[in-house]
């Protein structure tokens, strides 16, 4: 990392995003050009409607991305497959072999958008964990139970002490990425964990709480799952991710809905924030003083989890004395796609 305070300029690694929705069709079109502008390299999530269940679909989604992507423009597609309890052995080996697939998906069925395929009973599923563990690719969990007696601001916490505990007592071997985490709950258990357990922390969790959603208002452009949670929680997502601590990093959980699908008697889920994730980052960054961390944050933490090399190539960001104005919304040709307003004065921008 290099600073110049003169200029408040601040030279990083090249970040990768490692929780990723690109969506298909017109929305990736609309989409990738945020993300390809700082990222080297991103987790792309499965949830496409139908889902990327076999090699097959993983193999066509890939070459859909790279299209998109213009010449001279380095940005790698790390492809996972999303879990299904009939998921074939032979699908996750060929994709782990052809060197495309990095990781697996793990939906609870039901809790959140296109995961009714998702994992029902975790029992079913047993085997695939065993060759995860074998070959040493990477578990992404949605960390939500979805019983409808549980309070929807409890699920990751519940999660943790049915699911997730078992589940690594079972599979100590198992690598594990415990995504888009909200609670001290979360941080606690992974701070305590001793292996194969790390987690991605998005912006938007480290800037909103659960009031910034609910009060003087709905916000829908809020609603996002996991639910952003009380303030305290917040707090401790800030101080965990500008801690530098090996095992948080970026994933932006970046995921664009048409705004007509947002703005709607019943709402769908998910921020789009990746066109000022880095901006909106640097500033949380500074804001605790602790700028120094942020490359560990977005750019080395990561890859040291998936066993990958770290990017060779630096981009750069300033410090501007006027706050930044970011786009307000990016166009398809099936409507617009909100872009995340995180309401907090950002001065960090790209150059
Ligand atoms: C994501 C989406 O829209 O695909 N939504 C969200 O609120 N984060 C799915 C997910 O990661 O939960
Ligand atoms: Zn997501």
């Amino acid at each position: 990392m290099i600073e110049n305070s003169s200029v408040h300029k601040l030279q990083i690694i090249k970040p990768d995003d490692w929780h990723l929705h690109l969506r298909s069709g017109e929305t990736l079109k609309a989409v990738l050009p945020s993300t390809i502008k700082w990222a080297n390299r991103a987790i792309i999530m499965p949830n496409l409607d139908p889902p990327i269940v076999n090699i097959d679909d993983v193999k066509n989604y890939f070459q859909e991305i790279k299209r998109n992507i213009p010449s001279g423009v380095n940005f790698d597609p790390l492809m996972t497959l999303y879990l299904t309890e009939t998921t074939k052995i032979k699908d996750i080996l060929e994709g782990y072999k052809s060197g495309i697939v990095k990781a697996i998906k793990y939906y609870p069925s039901g809790a959140t958008t296109n995961s009714a395929k998702g994992v029902k009973n975790i029992k079913n599923v047993y085997k695939v964990f065993d060759v995860l563990s074998k070959i040493g690719m990477p578990l992404l969990i949605h960390g939500e139970v979805t019983s409808e007696n549980i309070d929807i601001f409890d699920r990751e916490k519940v999660f943790i002490e049915q699911i997730l505990d078992p589940l690594r007592n079972k599979f100590p071997d198992l690598k594990i990425v415990f995504e888009h985490i909200t609670t001290t709950d979360a941080i606690d258990y992974i701070l305590n964990s001793e292996k194969n357990l790390a987690a991605t922390i998005t912006p938007h969790h480290l800037i909103i709480n659960r009031n910034s959603m609910l009060v003087g208002g709905i916000k829908p452009d809020f609603y996002c799952l996991p639910l952003a949670k009380r303030e305290k929680h917040r707090l401790a997502l800030v101080k965990i991710a500008t801690s530098g601590s090996e095992k948080f990093f970026l994933g932006t959980d970046s995921a664009p809905h048409l705004e007509q699908n947002k703005i709607s008697e019943c709402g769908c889920a998910g921020i789009f924030n990746a066109l000022n994730a880095i901006p909106c980052l640097a500033q949380v960054f500074d804001n605790e003083n602790l700028l120094n961390n942020l490359e560990k944050f977005v750019s080395l933490n990561g890859p040291k989890f998936y066993d990958l090399p770290v990017n060779k190539s630096k981009i750069n960001i300033v410090k501007y004395n006027k706050s930044q104005n970011f786009l307000k919304f990016i166009n398809t040709s099936e409507g617009r796609i909100r872009v995340f307003n995180p309401n907090l004065k950002i001065y960090w921008n790209y150059t």
